[in-house]
């Protein structure tokens, strides 16, 4: 990969090299990658209002159910016969049954009824179809599943996961832009100062309001790889060398979701230019309850959101194009995180190219349970300068 560090400066990507990192389709290099992990596609309440739903991820139409013996089914849109989408189907014991001459398929993507074919032959010709089914597992109030080959690794209980007496609030936005650029920004903390201090103040001092957040500088950033992504640091002006913001930081694990102590943002590619981007916060001391919004980027006049700090992240993202053009770029030594990710990114593509698994996949029961606990910087006081006036992701300013 092209990416060498020069001067402290890194060469930029080509035009080939970002199609390899940014494609989520079947059969590309990027698409077999994000086949080996398991990804968020629904809230598990969705399917109790709805019984089918639409689901585009990585780049396939897909249906989402749950059956009438309450199993989760996600299968191929399209019915085989003549193609009608099986979201105007209906579910049964078993299955889905699509409405226009009601084949019906089970969770596996069997056809398990022709009705008309079935009065009238033998009944083997069913045998014969089965469309695309993938795995559908309940963890956490999402609903996640795994488009990749056998054999099936283990979905990742990340603690807050399974964190138990919290409550719950989940943020579901899907952005018009590819997931790569979205990731990026777990390894940029600079842009803090900026995107989040720096705007606020000014947005408040237009408004005639004092600055909401004291400003600040990064005085040093550095970035370490673990078992499951690259963990990043930061050194605030002012702050002591053995601040936790420092010492210990927090993570991206790979391939594209932000972790903290109490809050992770899950990224599924939908397809190249959209991404279902999730907010997972988590209050400690809980009643154990869930509750999902639907959380907006632009008003309904197409103007940028910034009631929440998460959307002047998606503004961002939004910003940098559907793909940001990573060939034009100009890396700068605020950019190392995003360049080492650059590499571990091209790194863990090719080891699936090689028929290994990439970094982070879970396939050992005992990383997994009771859950994987990774270590956060917590209440620091980088945290705690921004918390006292901006509150991250999901909670308003
Ligand atoms: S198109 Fe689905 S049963 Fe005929
Ligand atoms: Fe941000």
């Amino acid at each position: 990969l092209a990416v060498r560090p020069v001067h402290g400066e890194a060469e930029v990507l080509s035009v080939e090299e970002n199609a390899v990192l940014t494609q989520v389709g079947p059969e590309t290099p990027g698409g077999e990658l994000l086949r080996r992990y398991w990804h968020p596609i629904a809230a598990a309440a969705d399917l109790q209002t709805e019984r089918v739903l639409p689901i585009r991820v990585l780049g396939e139409d897909l249906v989402l159910y749950r059956s009438g013996n309450g199993d989760f089914g996600l299968v191929d849109r399209r019915c085989p016969h003549r193609s009608l989408s099986l979201t105007l189907g209906w579910t049964e014991d078993e299955g889905i049954r699509c409405a226009y001459h009601g084949w019906y398929f089970n969770k596996d993507g069997q056809c398990i009824a022709q009705p008309y074919e079935d009065t009238v032959g033998g009944g083997t010709f069913k045998e014969r179809v089965k469309i695309t089914a993938y795995p559908v597992e309940e963890l956490g109030g999402l609903l996640w599943t795994y488009l990749g080959p056998q054999p099936i690794p283990l979905l990742p209980k990340w603690e807050v996961l399974v964190r138990e007496n919290a409550d719950r609030e989940i943020a579901f936005t899907t952005l018009p832009c590819n997931w790569v650029q979205i990731a990026e920004n777990g390894l940029d903390p600079v842009h803090v100062e900026w995107l989040h201090v720096n705007q606020s103040n000014l947005a408040a001092s237009l408004q005639g309001r004092p600055p909401v957040v004291p400003s600040f500088r990064h005085l040093k950033i550095d970035f370490a790889p673990f078992e499951y992504g690259i963990y990043k640091r930061r050194l605030i002006e002012g702050d002591p060398e053995d601040s936790r913001d420092w010492t210990v930081g927090h993570p991206l694990i790979f391939p594209g979701i932000l972790a903290q102590e109490h809050m992770f943002q899950f990224r599924t590619p939908v397809d190249d230019t959209h991404t279902l981007h999730i907010v997972y916060t988590v209050h400690s001391d809980g009643s154990g309850k869930t509750v999902c919004q639907e959380l907006p980027y632009e008003d309904e006049n197409g103007r940028p959101l910034d009631e929440y700090v998460v959307q002047q992240d998606f503004s961002a993202w939004i910003g940098q194009g559907d793909i940001a053009p990573r060939n034009i770029e100009k890396l700068g030594r605020s950019d190392r995180g995003i360049v080492l990710y650059r590499q571990m990114l091209q790194n863990a593509i090719d080891a699936v190219q090689q028929g290994l698994d990439p970094i982070g996949v879970i396939r050992d029961p005992a990383m997994n349970e009771p859950s994987v606990r990774l270590e956060y910087e917590g209440k620091s006081p980088h945290t705690t300068r921004l918390g006292d006036s901006l509150q991250f992701a999901g909670v308003k300013k």
